[in-house]
């Protein structure tokens, strides 16, 4: 019988709080672009996408997440932003934080181990706020700044539903301070 494969991503994940504050001050923003908006309990950042993975594998994936030895993360939201290209709505913070790129970089090394490669690209934190969207003419990119205390780095599964993708958090490990 073949494996069932997971679709895996590790991502920050937002408490309920900073989740809430995110929906609300990027309301305006999200209805002017249109597309297909994230519902607001999905919304996330990503900080590895592993794509397509066998369940054995997981126990490889979380040992090596188990291995960095991330720290606390803040960030800042302050800045909605459009991908024209990608027509990508997104909520990105004021300024990357160095622990952050850190974390990602230490990650994907760990990741190593169970025949993962770095994503190439460089890495970009942003929450995804809709897809297939316009640019949301009329209104400043600069929100009410949202500061976000992260201290856990989470390890999720995309589920595919007739509604669209669902996430479901299956793991998280504590980010020290
Ligand atoms: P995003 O972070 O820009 O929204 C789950 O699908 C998450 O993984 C999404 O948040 C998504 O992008 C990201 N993701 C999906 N496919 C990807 C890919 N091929 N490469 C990198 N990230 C991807």
């Amino acid at each position: 019988m073949t494996e069932r494969a997971r679709r895996l991503f590790f991502a920050l994940w937002p408490d309920d709080t900073t989740r809430a504050l995110i929906g609300e001050r990027t309301a305006g923003h999200v209805r002017a672009a249109g597309g297909r908006p994230t519902p607001r309990e999905s919304l996330h950042v990503t900080v590895a996408f592993l794509g397509s993975v066998a369940e054995s594998g997981l126990t490889c994936i979380a040992e090596a997440a188990g291995r960095v030895a991330g720290t606390e993360v803040e960030l800042v939201l302050a800045r909605v932003a459009h991908w024209r290209r990608s027509r990508i709505l997104s909520l990105q913070p004021d300024e990357s934080p160095a622990n952050l790129a850190t974390l990602v970089a230490e990650l994907w090394q760990s990741l190593r181990a169970c025949a993962f490669e770095p994503e190439a690209r460089p890495f970009r934190a942003h929450v995804t706020l809709a897809r297939d969207a316009r640019p949301p003419r009329g209104l400043a990119f600069d929100i009410e700044p949202i500061v976000w205390r992260v201290h856990e780095l989470s390890l999720l599964e995309s589920l595919t539903t007739p509604e669209g993708a669902r996430y479901e958090r299956l793991r998280s490990w504590p980010l020290t301070q």
